[in-house]
């Protein structure tokens, strides 16, 4: 059976100001369900592990009460907490070694994104078992590829090669070519070719498998890790484990996914979680004149937000913070967030 990993150490920028340094997206409901994402994917996970006692999650220690208290289930053991978060290379490494420390090498290891939408449980389960099966039966890092529908820069293409069987359902394939996040004319010219998918950042191996990759691919983290754990933090590369991994090993399997995917990167994720065929999308007493294709958003009761105007636009007023933002610009928060002293 799977040992699935939470990671559940980003920021989630790119959603301020409702996501704040202590309030990451993970930690928010961004569907009404009332349910954080953090707490929809440990619920869709526990149906692989069957109890706590076999869920990990990951996560930096300026979010750790946090998760806690979301996660009050959650044995204190599997709960791995970084001095600071040094991106996922080392987190994956490190929660690697951990569980291989206490399953073995041959235990199957999943990691999921704590702050990704799916739409189909059911198809969702049958994938990842099939990627179980998969990763049991090779040496094979697995992922999960997605039908990409426009040239994202802000995604892993995986280039598909060979058929080595089907598993479930599911034809798998080698991957020939892994790049993480190109620049607008490669992800157009990968997409024209009609054999990339989008890497939907999950992925699963045997714990031994992924430990012998890193010793040849990122000695820089494995080793340090090995020896010292988490007091190598500070010593360690801030890289994702697409740049330090996936682009370099050819252990890399993929299966295609189609169970409903978004990885609500930013605000436009919420329009296409709610959209309808609405003017706007609105989560806020909104009283508009000439005012279309918007997102209108304010966490509070007693807030009201009038437009006069405005088109393609994104305005969230969150406590003592108003942003207002083309929404083809969205992913510019970022740059804006480091010239503000403090998150306010
Ligand atoms: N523990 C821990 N520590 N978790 C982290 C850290 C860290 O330092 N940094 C990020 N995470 C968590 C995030 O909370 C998220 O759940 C997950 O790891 C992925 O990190 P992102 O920062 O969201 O990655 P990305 O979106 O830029 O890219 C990845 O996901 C894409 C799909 O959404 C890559 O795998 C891409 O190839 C992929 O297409
Ligand atoms: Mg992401």
């Amino acid at each position: 059976s799977l040992i699935p990993v939470i990671l559940a150490g980003g920021k989630g920028e790119r959603f301020w100001p409702l996501s704040r340094k202590h309030r990451p997206k993970q930690f928010l409901s961004l569907d009404g369900s009332g349910k954080s994402l953090l707490q929809a994917t440990s619920d869709r996970l526990l149906a692989f592990s069957g109890v706590w006692e076999k869920l990990w999650v990951c996560t930096s220690s300026q979010l750790a009460d946090g998760v806690r208290s979301q996660l009050p289930l959650l044995p204190v053991d599997n709960l791995l907490v970084e001095p600071e978060g040094r991106d996922t290379a080392p987190a994956v490494a490190w929660t690697t070694l951990e569980i291989a420390r206490r399953y073995g090498d041959n235990a199957v290891v999943g990691f999921f994104p704590a702050d990704h939408w799916i739409a189909d449980e059911s198809a969702f389960q049958e994938t990842i078992n099939a990627a179980t099966q998969l990763a049991a039966e090779k040496e094979a890092i697995v992922t999960l590829g997605i039908k990409p529908n426009y040239p994202s820069t802000g995604y892993g293409y995986i280039e598909q090669g060979e058929q080595v069987g089907t598993f479930g359902e599911l034809p798998a394939y080698r991957v020939s070519r892994f790049t993480e996040k190109p620049d607008r004319e490669t992800a157009e010219t990968f997409l024209s070719t009609g054999r990339f998918s989008w890497n939907s950042g999950m992925f699963v191996f045997r714990a031994g498998v992924v430990l012998q990759e890193l010793r040849t691919h990122a000695p820089e983290i494995i080793y340090p890790l090995a020896e010292k754990s988490v007091i190598a933090y500070p010593q360690l590369p801030k890289k994702s484990i697409d740049y330090a991994l996936m682009e370099k090993t050819n252990l890399a399997y993929v299966l295609p996914a189609s169970f409903g995917w978004d990885d609500l990167g930013d605000w436009n994720a919420i329009e296409r979680l709610l959209k309808g065929d609405k003017l706007n999308v609105e989560l806020a007493t909104h009283v508009g004149l000439d005012t279309k294709g918007s997102i209108i958003y304010a966490n509070g009761e007693d807030e009201t937000i009038v437009t006069i105007g405005l088109e393609d636009v994104v305005i969230v007023r969150d406590r003592n913070v108003t942003l207002i933002v083309k929404k083809d610009r969205t992913q510019e928060i970022k740059q804006v967030l480091k010239k503000l002293q403090d998150d306010p």
